[in-house]
């Protein structure tokens, strides 16, 4: 039994099997999302470092200075510290949409595929849907899809747009599409929602001032914990009336944290260090998509960090691809019996580009 040295604890000493043991097999080159990085040493240092109190009584100073910073880069009022991206988009839409009436959004959108239907279970709100386009979206389809009050109808409340789109390719929304929706959103009277867990790629990739955004929206989510490699945290951004009430929306759901500043910690490090470098990772995107790109397996082009790909017209399905590349140490993200997905992140280099390249194009080629 080896003993432990005050608290360290020595392992024992490998035996002669463990010595002439083969080497480890390197870590597999995981694609499936960019949820999968794990905390730098620098953002375990400010972690680690970071001074608490206790946020439910709004008396963390690290929580107040990454919700006060964040506020700030999209030019708001306020910020609202939130546990994960589902949850800020939730305390977003309830405070756009009161029970019973509607949210319009992308049938592919985040808000109605993989909350589970939140919107309509926590929040009692109604949802109708566009045919999924991704960012291409027409303004002129959402403005005809708008209800006003009315005998019987269900009157559209807000508007929700994803920027960057996940499920459509990491794509992401003109400028102008997006002035367009503000001008329909206010003339309409509605809200203007954006969940931007990956607004910080589409900044990146179309060098949009993320102030730029924020005029836009009423209200947006944006994830600390995607590509900008925290290991928590979201905020919703809004007005200072309306982020005091989501505070309340927020407990409500469960969602008070307490010495939650280790967290903004790690947060307020990565909007320091983790921004720029998304460019790097928008350019191993394009690297995986021009090697698959011969084999026709692309389903759209690759703007950010994301690489989707419709295997209809190759030999493979998606699960099968999937457990393909698992076995030769790449995972890929499988989405639907032909769709299947890469998704470059912090957590990857030019060495496990290489090898994801030399995995794929050697299956796409069988
Ligand atoms: C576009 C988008 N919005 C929201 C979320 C939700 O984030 P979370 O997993 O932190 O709830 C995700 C997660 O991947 C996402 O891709």
């Amino acid at each position: 039994m080896a003993e432990a040295d005050g608290d360290q604890f020595s392992p024992a000493a490998p035996g002669p099997a463990a010595a002439a043991a083969v080497p480890a097999a390197p870590a597999p080159v995981d694609l499936r999302s960019d949820t999968v990085t794990r905390p730098t040493p620098g953002m375990r240092a400010a972690m680690a470092a970071a001074e608490v109190g206790d946020d439910v009584y709004a008396e963390d100073p690290t929580v107040n200075a990454l919700e006060a910073e964040v506020a700030a880069l999209f030019g708001h009022e306020a910020a609202l510290f939130a546990p994960t991206g589902s949850m800020a988009n939730q305390i977003a839409i309830q405070l756009l949409v009161p029970p019973g009436e509607e949210l319009l959004c992308d049938a592919d959108a985040h808000v109605v595929t993989y909350e589970i239907g939140a919107a309509a279970a926590v929040g009692g709100v109604s949802t109708r849907t566009w045919s999924p386009v991704g960012a291409d979206l027409d303004p002129e389809v959402v403005a005809a899809m708008v209800r006003p009050d009315g005998y019987h109808a269900v009157p559209t409340r807000a508007i929700a747009v994803e920027q960057t789109h996940n499920r459509g390719g990491g794509g992401v929304i003109p400028l102008a599409t997006l002035g367009q929706l503000r001008r329909i959103a206010d003339e309409a009277g509605v809200g203007l929602h954006c969940d931007g867990a990956r607004i910080w790629h589409a900044h990146v990739a179309d060098g949009v001032p993320l102030a730029t955004y924020g005029a836009l929206f009423d209200t947006l989510s944006v994830c600390l914990s995607k590509g900008l490699g925290a290991p928590v945290g979201s905020l919703v951004v809004g007005s200072a009336e309306r982020i005091a009430w989501g505070r309340t929306i927020r407990k409500r759901m469960g969602g008070g944290m307490r010495q939650a500043g280790v967290l903004a910690a790690a947060g307020r490090y990565a909007l320091r260090h983790h921004v720029e470098r998304l460019a790097d990772d928008h350019a191993r995107a394009a690297r995986l998509a021009d090697a698959l790109a011969p084999f026709g397996v692309l389903a759209g082009p690759v703007r950010t960090n994301i690489v989707p790909l419709d295997l209809t017209k190759c030999g493979f399905d998606a699960p099968a691809l999937g457990a393909a590349a698992r076995e030769r140490g790449v995972l890929v993200s499988v989405l639907g019996p032909r769709i299947a997905r890469l998704v470059t992140h912090h957590d990857l280099d030019d060495t496990g580009v290489d090898r994801a390249i030399a995995v794929l194009t050697e299956l796409f080629r069988r």
